[in-house]
């Protein structure tokens, strides 16, 4: 317990053993429920200072009021820590993850987590749990919503950029709160894509793909971090010591707060390694789990395995320690009531608003414009905006959206109605978003005449069907969407109108037959509060498309799991060698590949050098190429950098993306994008998985996505 304070020692001194648990227990207010409440009267426990610790609670008022009996009232006043899951923003809704990942903008990463901490702290609230930084390879899984989509890479700069933005320079500041990084780890390749399933990955997979993200929250001083529901080769994460205490607190050094999940603990029963509430809560505490979270665990388990001596009174004080220490550094202690004292002003919401507007235009993915159909033509008579999330505001907001205002978010329908000025924009839903009704289609279908300019056809799913125990077996669009969409594209090709899918949803979906049939395709994800309003400006062409899918969208659910950073195989793929590595039904390309999306320009790419073309160990490369904007509209492109080492003593990746970078340009201009690579980047781990630099050749990969086809290359020699 290095650098422990004075003041908490002391009062770990006088605490009694159920005031110490009480600090080891968070219990649902039940504002938002995310499993079995099992809390009992929380008020009650507050008062006998035996609960230390909230979720759940919004709003400054009830969060003061319970502050008010933590802090007045009980023995000790130790004040409450309350958290909330804010997961893309509080009030102000942003896009979920996976869209704002699309955004490849560290500064948008930062930027939104910064508005919802002051949000969030303007409830009063001082703990966040997120972000979720579980790498997802496998669409079923409805997670793969909060998550930074397929890459390592995306994994580690959005976890710097997020605690950035959660925490602040300062975490005691009135407009920070903790950050919690989650869900530790290794979540996202449950078993068939099937939430709370078992996991079991290589030690390279783990160390590669699911560890960087949260190496990254620690480095960048992450407060909290949640294990994962799941367990990893039979070690429930809630209990991983080699994970938890070895490499988290030992190898990394993280000295900050372990919150379990919801009910986490207590499921170690379901999971078959505890037997009964005694034998979870020791596994949990032993591994280092300081903060039980709904499970009545450590309340009602660990006195009992300290009388049997199962547990020390040092290993619990060391927990309490933590918690209470986590509670000194956010402030709670010189000012309980600092966070919600004052309303934030009606000018500061309404800027917020206009950054949700921006970041969801950033996050809409342009994947098919092949007709150039977009921007819309100005001066269009008439518009006909169709489908189940046309005009669905709820859904706009997609999953786990908080405390979201209750204000509708702007619908498409309304965004177009209001951009669209002097054009008649007609409406139908068609058909419900998933239940098998069709009686609305032929009416819907009317709408489509021959005087129809062009038809926006809003398909997707329901913002409920990602996210937490959302996993789907048949990724597509649901209900009698399909039916609808083949009525609407048949009619449209007989009236020459051409047909614009705008898709939400918090997953690749499996829509190869719409990618090809649609004039256009624009992924819009769910891009919150501002939804319409975001997807207006691109379809005027205010602003060019310039989001990239941060995971590979496969043709078929029969390739999943599929993503761009896979290793060659010993008999690559060749259509001619009936035994090579390929499918006999269906190609092994994408139909969209990672970093892919269009906008309004048109982007070449040229003169790609690499300065100077040879390395050694501390010395850094400059990467140049010159990209020219060649359409006729300003246009922003995002530029990668990936690389391949040919030749390793462990196989690599055929692409391992390194850094991307973006620029705008006007029409008929050309820039130089820059990169520095340091040769520490060009570091993989070794056989025995210390991090190694060999020497040799580095071939340096420049583009606008993971396709090899549309990639530059150079070659970089690193030098012993
Ligand atoms: C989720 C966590 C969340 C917690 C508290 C759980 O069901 O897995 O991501 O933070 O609930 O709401």
């Amino acid at each position: 317990m290095v650098g422990k304070t004075r003041n908490i020692d002391d009062l770990v001194g006088r605490m009694t053993l159920a005031e110490k648990l009480g600090q080891l227990t968070m219990t649902s207010a039940s504002y938002a429920v995310t499993g079995p409440v099992i809390a009992g009267d929380s008020t009650e426990s507050i008062r006998n200072g035996n609960l230390g610790n909230l979720l759940n609670l919004v709003g400054a008022q009830h969060v003061h009021e319970m502050q008010r009996i933590a802090v007045e009232e009980s023995r000790l006043g130790i004040p409450l820590l309350m958290g909330f899951d804010v997961i893309h923003g509080h009030r102000t809704i942003f896009p979920v993850p996976l869209a704002e990942a699309a955004t490849f903008d560290p500064q948008i990463w930062e930027l939104t987590a910064r508005e919802a901490a002051r949000e969030t702290a303007a409830d009063g609230l001082a703990l966040t749990f997120a972000p979720m930084l579980d790498v997802s390879r496998d669409l079923r899984w409805g997670r793969t919503v909060e998550g930074p989509g397929e890459d390592p890479w995306l994994a580690v700069e959005i976890a710097r950029a997020k605690v950035r933005g959660f925490q602040g320079a300062d975490l005691s500041s009135p407009e920070s709160v903790a950050a919690t990084a989650k869900h530790f780890c290794a979540y996202g390749p449950v078993t068939g894509g099937r939430d709370y399933a078992s996991v079991d990955i290589s030690e390279r997979t783990l160390r590669e793909v699911h560890l960087p993200g949260f190496a990254a929250a620690v480095r960048a001083g992450v407060a909290a971090i949640m294990p994962a529901f799941t367990e990893l080769g039979g070690i429930p994460l809630t209990m991983h010591k080699p994970l938890l205490r070895d490499y988290l607190r030992g190898e990394l050094g993280f000295d900050g707060v372990i919150v379990s999940d919801y009910n986490a603990i207590r499921e170690l029963i379901y999971h078959g390694v505890a037997g009964d509430i005694v034998d979870a809560a020791v596994l949990a505490l032993k591994a280092g789990v300081d903060i039980d979270m709904m499970a009545e665990a450590y309340r009602n388990g660990l006195p009992v395995a300290l009388e049997r001596g199962l547990v020390t009174r040092e290993e619990i004080d060391e927990c309490v320690w933590r918690v209470l220490r986590l509670k000194e550094r956010l402030g709670l202690f010189d000012d309980p009531y600092g966070r919600g004292s004052r309303a934030e002003p009606a000018e500061t919401i309404a800027a917020r608003r206009r950054i949700a507007r921006e970041v969801a235009v950033k996050s809409l993915v342009l994947a098919k414009n092949s007709t150039g159909v977009l921007p819309l033509i100005e001066g269009a008579r008439r518009v006909c905006v169709l489908g189940p999330l046309a005009d669905a505001w709820r859904e706009m907001r997609g999953p786990w959206a908080a405390a979201g205002y209750e204000q509708p978010s702007v619908t498409v329908l309304a965004g177009l109605r209001d951009a669209l000025t002097g054009t008649s924009v007609v409406h139908a839903d068609g058909v419900p978003i998933a239940a098998a009704d069709v009686s609305g289609i032929g009416a819907a279908v009317e709408l489509v005449t021959s005087d129809t300019d062009v038809v926006i056809l809003c398909l997707g799913e329901a913002a409920e069907m990602s996210g937490e125990a959302a996993s789907r077996a048949h990724p597509e669009l649901p209900g009698e969407q399909r039916a609808f969409t083949d009525a609407v594209l048949e009619r449209a090709r007989r009236e020459h109108v051409p047909v614009v899918a705008v898709l939400f949803c918090g997953r690749p979906l499996i829509v190869p037959w719409l990618m090809e049939r649609a004039d256009a395709v624009l992924i819009a994800w769910f891009p919150g509060t501002e939804a319409g309003n975001a997807i207006a400006d691109v379809m005027t062409g205010r602003v060019s498309p310039s989001g990239r899918t941060p995971i590979t969208w496969p043709r078929g659910l029969g390739q999943v799991p599929l993503f761009y950073s896979q290793r060659s195989s010993g008999r690559p793929e060749n259509p001619q060698d009936h035994f090579t590595s390929k499918y006999l039904d269906s190609p092994s390309s994408p139909l969209l590949p990672f970093g892919f999306g269009l906008t309004y320009g048109r982007f070449v790419y040229a003169n790609l050098a690499v300065s100077p073309d040879t390395v050694t160990a501390e010395g850094a490369v400059e990467v140049t190429v010159d990209v020219a904007n060649e359409g006729a509209r300003v246009a922003e492109e995002t530029v990668f950098l990936f690389i391949r080492d040919r030749v390793a003593s462990v196989a690599r990746p055929t692409l391992e993306l390194k850094g991307t970078a973006k620029i705008v340009l006007d029409p008929g201009t050309t820039g130089k994008v820059r990169f520095t690579l340091p040769a520490a980047e060009l570091r993989f781990l070794g056989l025995d998985f210390e991090p190694v630099l060999e020497p040799g050749e580095i071939e340096i990969r420049v583009g606008p996505c993971a396709d090899p086809a549309q990639l530059m290359s150079a070659r970089l020699t690193l030098q012993a």
